[in-house]
């Protein structure tokens, strides 16, 4: 996720923005730069690589001024680069922009923008936001009809950038400053975070409270679809029709630790909380056109998906489970086999790809060495490879043919939560696009996967409301040493990755298992102290899955159960967490919501380091 600060008052701005980016640092970046307003002129500083790398910039080349924004960069579109950094420029350079967020219809602007003779400079979505306002100030200010406008009033500069973004789709923080209205920056916000920080004679702009913390602790918290104009001596708010409204001002009582943490103990509990963002960042403008979005967004053509032979997903960790989830999905949507490996098994087996395979990797960090020689391996047997990844050039995304990112944002916590999500989401996407190009899902099917999938968001939020519930059991079960996890078919997967939640922070022995095996061993464990979670919410296997956990009831075992509201609570249950009805394709995204929870809750009784585990790192660039 990008950082973003801004600042207009009487102080010397460019120490100020540098302190604020570095109080953004955790949030993750790649470039960064800062854009001020300097003797009626806009002057930029742009790098890629860390702060200190501007910081060097600005010392060599200083910058004066008291108006000006700047931003750190988490890379979606476009490689990390000085041409990619933020400030993005129209063409006059008299006017830049700040963005945190993905533009969707970014495309279609840019290619009418480029057809009325704007010139791009960089790969970014955010850089046709710029260009879009200078063409509304431009037919502004050619207005024919009532009185010419002034082209200094910030009011003209105001409406351009409103008038911008109610044709712009997608979600964006953002800022932006003229070098004709020298004290003002306008801001905006749709889905992504931006908060105003109100000084004494000056304010501030930031993705989060701790990038103005030091300077002041009045807030107010922009929602969506508003916009901010910054004055020195005063903000003003309005919607996106131009009307004025009014905004509560916060006071904030975090301490810095906690702003980076948004107020949660941990970051692991902030990013479970940020999974339904990150499920809708993940599948953001990858619906439409059915047929090219693969192309548009991974640079894999509908033809290369038609004529893959065999699919082989390959990968670790939670990773590892997301391809396990999505050999359900693909078989059942696109008939093709999907051969399921452990990145660190694969490489150093007598593997069948071939050239007319295509090779799937998933890797929040793109750097997991078992994972990368799997994917160089892999070329050399001549297949193509598409890698599923959270972090814009790393290693495994340099070596792949092609690539799907997930939107998730830099993921801090040891144990992957909310990249978990994001790759199920970039998985349900390809399963959807590779269906359609087999011609294995029609068209009516594939708005139906789309209309189904749309709702995830909205059922994770649901099943976050369960963690008081969560809070109780954990209370109940902190202190045991053993664990058994039962899921059957797209749940078996989820089985594992709750056991592997649990068992990397809290250091609970640990097992996930196809519910079907448990009379073929397994069962053998059971007794009073080995608790069990059985996955049984609505499901073709629902009947098979409770009469597996009667099994384990029968034997003494203390039973946590999974099942959708609706369903009646499961009787033999001693703990029943209801989950909204989710249809059972994507019931995988929303199951592991509670187990996340769970595993975090019990670590954390168990005074464990859930963000920093022992042992753990949190990504795993040696064999
Ligand atoms: C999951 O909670 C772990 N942190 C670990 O299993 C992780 O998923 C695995 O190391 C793969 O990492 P990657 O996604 O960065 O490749």
């Amino acid at each position: 996720m990008c950082g973003i600060v801004g600042y207009v008052g009487s102080r010397q701005a460019p120490a100020l923005l540098m302190e604020g980016l570095k109080r953004l640092e955790y949030r993750g970046y790649d470039s960064a730069g800062v854009a001020v307003i300097s003797g009626g002129k806009i002057v930029r500083r742009r790098t890629a690589g860390k702060l200190a790398n501007l910081e060097a910039l600005i010392k060599k080349d200083p910058l004066n001024g008291s108006v000006a924004l700047g931003h750190t960069r988490w890379a979606t579109h476009g490689k990390p680069s000085e041409e990619n950094a933020h400030p993005h420029s129209d063409c006059s350079g008299s006017l830049v922009v700040i963005h945190n967020g993905i533009i969707e219809n970014y495309l279609d602007i840019k290619h009418a923008l480029t057809k009325s003779g704007h010139v791009f400079q960089s790969e970014t979505d955010t850089e046709v936001v710029a260009h879009l306002i200078e063409e509304k100030l431009k037919s502004l200010g050619d207005r024919k009809s009532g009185p010419t406008p002034d082209l200094n009033d910030p009011l003209l500069f105001f409406e351009a950038t409103r008038l911008a973004l109610n044709e712009v789709r997608g979600a964006y923080a953002l800022a932006v400053l003229w070098s004709r209205a020298p004290d003002v920056i306008i801001a905006a916000k749709t889905a992504s975070p931006l908060i105003i920080g109100l000084g004494e004679g000056e304010n501030f702009l930031a993705s989060d409270v701790p990038g103005f913390l030091s300077h002041t602790r009045k807030a107010v918290f922009m929602e969506d679809g508003e916009m901010a104009v910054l004055k020195a001596d005063r903000c003003t708010y309005f919607n996106l029709k131009g009307q004025k409204i009014e905004k509560a001002v916060t006071q904030i009582q975090w301490d810095r630790t906690m702003a980076e943490k948004a107020g949660y103990r941990h970051f692991m509990l902030k990013e479970i909380y940020e999974q339904p963002t990150s499920c809708e960042n993940t599948m953001r403008g990858r619906f439409y056109p059915l047929m090219d979005v693969m192309e548009r967004e991974a640079g894999v053509s509908a033809a290369v998906l038609k004529g893959v032979r065999h699919i082989y997903m390959v990968a670790c960790g939670t990773a590892y489970h997301c391809c396990l989830v999505g050999k359900y999905w693909i078989e059942k949507m696109a008939a093709v086999p999907v051969h399921v490996e452990i990145a660190s098994e694969f490489r150093y087996r007598e593997t069948m790809v071939g050239p007319e395979d295509l090779v799937i990797t998933i890797s929040q960090s793109g750097e997991t060495a078992d994972t990368l020689a799997a994917v160089r391996l892999a070329k050399g047997e001549g297949a193509k490879v598409l890698s599923v990844c959270n972090t814009v050039g790393s290693a495994i995304t340099r070596v792949a043919d092609y690539n799907l990112y997930t939107h998730c944002g830099p993921e801090f916590g040891v144990a992957s939560t909310k990249a978990f999500i994001g790759q199920l989401t970039a998985m349900a996407v390809f399963t959807l696009h590779f269906a359609m190009a087999r011609g294995t899902m029609l068209e009516a099917e594939g708005r139906a996967f789309i209309e189904d999938l749309i709702k995830v968001p909205g059922h994770i939020r649901e099943a976050l409301k369960l963690e008081p519930e969560i809070k109780q059991i954990a209370r109940q079960f902190y202190k045991k040493e053993h664990f058994l996890f039962i899921g059957r078919y797209v749940n078996f997967a989820i089985a594992l990755e709750a056991a592997l939640k649990l068992k990397e922070i809290s250091y609970i022995h640990a097992e996930g298992y196809a519910a079907g095996e448990l009379k073929h061993g397994p069962i053998a464990l059971i007794d009073e102290n080995m608790p069990v979670v059985a996955i049984a919410t609505r499901s073709k296997v629902l009947e098979k899955m409770i009469s597996s956990f009667e099994e384990v009831k029968a034997r003494g075992a203390r039973l946590i159960v999974l099942s959708t509201k609706g369903d009646g609570l499961l009787q033999g249950a001693d703990f029943n967490l209801q989950l909204p009805p989710v249809p059972e394709l994507f019931s995988p995204i929303v199951n592991i919501i509670p187990l996340q929870m769970l595993a975090y809750h019990i670590a954390d009784l168990r005074g464990c380091d859930v963000d920093q585990p022992r042992n753990l790192a949190k990504s795993v660039t040696v064999e």
